[in-house]
């Protein structure tokens, strides 16, 4: 009998840990001994929700790098073209979708271990942790399908002429994720460059690499040749860096922060490497006064304390109508206050903050905040667990009445603190909600169809939600404009990132 969730649940809570968990970077189908990153010897793994170490990881450095890269290089297409073994960039798309598939079942059966490590890793609550499982377990299934669906065109030269366009893998792709959603993160990259016959090299966030440590070793169950997908886990400065310069890489998908992506981006460039850049938001969810304000109060509530408000597109700023706008904002602070937060596993509305670093840099913003005066209508605090006193938490926050110029308003936190903007009117709501450098998503709660549609038009953002935030799943593209980065991840436009389309065209004489 494998082991139930209740099961991984009370040893997590009786031992702080998960038996069995991976502790090396996983090349060429194996665990990888070696430590050669001179510099970290090892990698702790805090649980955020206690604020204390429950597993180590080795570091790599160089030579991880190296072997990661060949494995990768090899398994794409195999050095020798006559040789018998057949490479993962040259095998038939219904191969690829059979262990595709395979690994999706496996995930299903696995979900209750995933879930818990994920819970302890990033300070999820587990309500939050099986979501990121199952959305996965999607992501893995909607890309098997899509793998035998990869069609060129036929294109029209005239009758001396046969010319068509086909579309082959990119190569080796480098996927470079964060800490906030370590599983989703880097499987909407993953899954696509798979399924396009691409092989692949993960970069997990130090903080967080055990969820794809245990992918890889799945993947490898599930029958994905060794070197097909290889995880190594270091430091963004060092194996991070390193990859994201190498000239053995073919595509680069960033995660992260601004300030991050443009570092990868300049490394990109050294080796003309393509990419694409996911990096974070200020998203905007746009009340006006004729909406269903019952379902506003909740979408909005949800759009930025889900995960912790750790999310790249969080509803991080309410942009409300000001006719509405006091009995809402009463309703909304009750509602804050009532939200209970704590260790992930006892499953509370809203989990840890996943490192101590963005606990503290969310506290910095809002002493920030009061040092300019600004009162926090509720929360404002760091915290820990109110049941052991441990670990790293901030209180639901939310700032009402901000100038459009306030850092608040400007800049991605990446905690629970909502900033509330009034505007006079939906004109005004609209410009505020455009007052951005960012430009990553963006929810409306209006029952008037006109504006709700005219503000999807007019947004410069990539994503748009009517009266539900978060609405979709893996089928729909994401990916925002301005300083929220370029390129789409999710839906088919996922997998052309991993596509390159070469043109054939053939004189009939
Ligand atoms: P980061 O952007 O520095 O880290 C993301 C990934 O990049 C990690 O895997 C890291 O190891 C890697 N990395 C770091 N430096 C690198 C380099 N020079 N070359 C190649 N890879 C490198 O994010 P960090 O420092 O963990 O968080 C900083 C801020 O970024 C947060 O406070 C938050 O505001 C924002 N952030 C945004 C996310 C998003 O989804 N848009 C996710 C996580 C953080
Ligand atoms: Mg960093």
């Amino acid at each position: 009998m494998p082991a139930t969730l209740e099961d991984y649940v009370a040893e997590a809570r009786s031992t702080g840990r998960v038996a069995n968990l991976p502790t090396q970077s996983h090349i060429a189908g194996k665990s990888i001994p070696t430590n050669s990153d001179k510099h970290t010897d090892a990698i702790e793994i805090f649980d955020p929700g206690r604020g204390e170490v429950f597993a180590q990881v080795c570091s790599a450095g160089e030579e991880e790098v190296e072997q990661a890269v060949a494995a990768a290089r090899n398994a794409f297409r195999n050095s020798s073209r006559s040789s018998s073994r057949s490479s993962w960039g040259d095998s038939a798309p219904a191969e690829r979708a059979t262990i595709l598939f395979r690994a999706a079942n496996l995930l299903e059966q696995e979900a209750a271990r995933f879930a818990v490590v994920e819970c302890l890793d990033a300070g999820k609550t587990l309500a939050q942790a099986q979501g990121d499982i199952a959305s996965c377990i999607n992501t893995l299934r909607f890309y098997a399908g899509a793998t035998d669906k990869v069609f060129g065109n036929t294109v029209p030269l005239g009758k001396d002429y046969i010319a068509f366009t086909m579309l082959e893998p990119v190569g080796v792709s480098l996927h470079i994720t964060p800490w906030n959603y370590p599983l989703v993160t880097l499987l909407r990259g993953v899954a696509p460059a798979l399924a396009a016959g691409c092989c692949v090299i993960c970069k997990p966030a130090e903080q967080t690499p055990l969820s794809a440590l245990m992918l890889a070793d799945l993947l490898t169950r599930a029958g994905l040749p060794h070197g097909a997908c290889n995880v190594v886990v270091g430091t963004g400065e060092g194996a991070g860096a390193m990859l994201a310069r190498h000239a053995g890489i073919d595509h680069i998908t960033f995660t992260g922060s601004v300030e991050t992506g443009k570092l990868v981006l300049h490394a990109a460039a050294e080796s003309v490497t393509h990419t694409t850049m996911e990096l974070g938001g200020k998203s905007p969810v746009v009340v006006l006064a004729d909406c269903d304000q019952a379902a506003a109060l909740e979408g909005a509530l949800y759009a930025i304390f889900e995960n912790a408000g750790q999310i790249c597109s969080a509803g991080s700023r309410l942009v409300i109508e000001k006719s509405i706008h006091e009995p809402f904002l009463e309703r909304l602070v009750e509602r804050a206050k009532s939200l209970s937060f704590g260790h992930g596993l006892r499953n509370p509305h809203i989990g840890a903050i996943a490192t101590r670093e963005q606990r503290d840099k969310i506290e910095r913003y809002i002493k920030d905040a009061q040092n300019r005066g600004l009162v926090p209508c509720v929360g404002g605090n760091a915290a820990t667990d109110p049941e052991t006193r441990k670990g790293w938490f901030f209180e639901p926050t939310v700032l009402d009445k901000l100038d459009a110029r306030d850092p608040i308003v400007q800049e991605e936190i990446f905690g629970p603190v909502l900033a509330v903007q009034v505007a006079e009117d939906a004109q005004e709501a609209f410009a505020l909600a455009d007052d951005t450098r960012y430009g990553l998503y963006a929810g409306i709660y209006t029952q008037n169809i006109d504006r709700a549609l005219g503000l999807a038009r007019d947004l410069q953002v990539g994503q748009v939600t009517i009266n539900e935030y978060f609405a979709g799943g893996i089928a729909l593209p994401f990916g925002g404009n301005r300083l929220s980065g370029f390129g789409r991840e999710k839906g088919l436009e996922g997998l052309a990132n991993y596509c390159s389309v070469k043109s054939v065209a053939a004189k009939i004489s």
